[in-house]
């Protein structure tokens, strides 16, 4: 399938859906504290997506039971809300959401610290979001789409961390998944132009360790092979002939 071009009134509608998703992570971040389970995290997003009146759009999407996933340390993505699993002082919480307003879909996740963490999880937040947004500069009208995936890759295995292979970011605009795919590795100069009206969703899965993951017996869950913890974070960035906009700020 092409890649998709959206039109200025496309992307502001992108922004909008952007803007709800951005005050449903706020409300998501302001309950995370130890002792938190991670369904409180799924209550304050629910509640949120209700007092704005937007859609979710995970849940359901093909059948996944929540509006967030909440991934808990050595879990990478997908974890699914649950009332038994308590927040503990050093564990890393990622937390991914998307909503839908007026059929435009935004898609964002942010790894929050529970209480203080330790030096080394501090680091693998730190780098995994400096990846993303060192790969945002490179969505660029003229660029390739893997300056974009190189940008992670350099970054995050410079440290030594491994970067999750069998996941990748997206584009995104009606659907939630769109061409083209976006992984985290590639060669810088090559893959498709990148041309203004390009939406992407950006999102460097980072392990600590080994850069295998498994996914659980529920079918969702996907957790590092090594156990070793992961971070995540993603924007929904759209390319301009002024540069990238990241929509979900
Ligand atoms: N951010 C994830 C993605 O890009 C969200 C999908 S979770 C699902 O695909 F539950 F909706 F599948
Ligand atoms: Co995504």
């Amino acid at each position: 399938m092409a890649i998709l071009i959206k039109s200025e009134a496309e992307i502001e509608k992108m922004r909008i859906s952007g803007v709800a998703l951005r005050k449903v992570h706020d409300a998501v971040k302001s309950v995370v504290r130890v002792g938190a389970t991670t369904m409180d995290l799924e209550r304050a997003a629910v509640a949120k997506v209700k007092e704005l009146g937007v859609k979710p759009a995970f849940l359901d999407y093909h059948g996944y039971p929540a509006v967030l996933c909440t991934s808990v340390n050595n879990e990478v993505i997908h974890g699914i809300p649950n009332d038994k699993r308590v927040l503990h002082e050093g564990d890393v919480v990622s937390v991914d959401c998307g909503v839908i307003v007026d059929g435009y879909y935004s898609d964002a996740a942010v790894t929050h610290p529970v209480g203080k963490i330790s030096a080394s999880a501090e680091k693998l937040l730190r780098v995994t979001e400096a990846s993303l947004y060192a790969a945002i500069d490179k969505a660029l009208v003229g660029g390739r789409l893997f300056d974009i995936s190189h940008a992670v890759q350099a970054i995050c295995e410079a440290e030594g961390y491994g970067v999750v292979r069998e996941f990748v970011g997206h584009g995104i605009g009606k659907s939630m998944h769109e061409d083209p795919q976006v992984p985290n590795y590639g060669d810088a100069g090559k893959g498709p132009r990148l041309k203004a009206g390009m939406v992407l969703a950006i999102e460097p899965m980072i392990n600590i360790g080994s850069a295998e993951v498994k996914v659980l017996e529920d079918g969702w869950t996907a957790i590092t092979v090594d156990g070793s913890i992961s971070a995540h974070f993603e924007h929904t960035v759209a390319i301009t002939k002024d540069g990238p906009v990241i929509l979900t700020r």
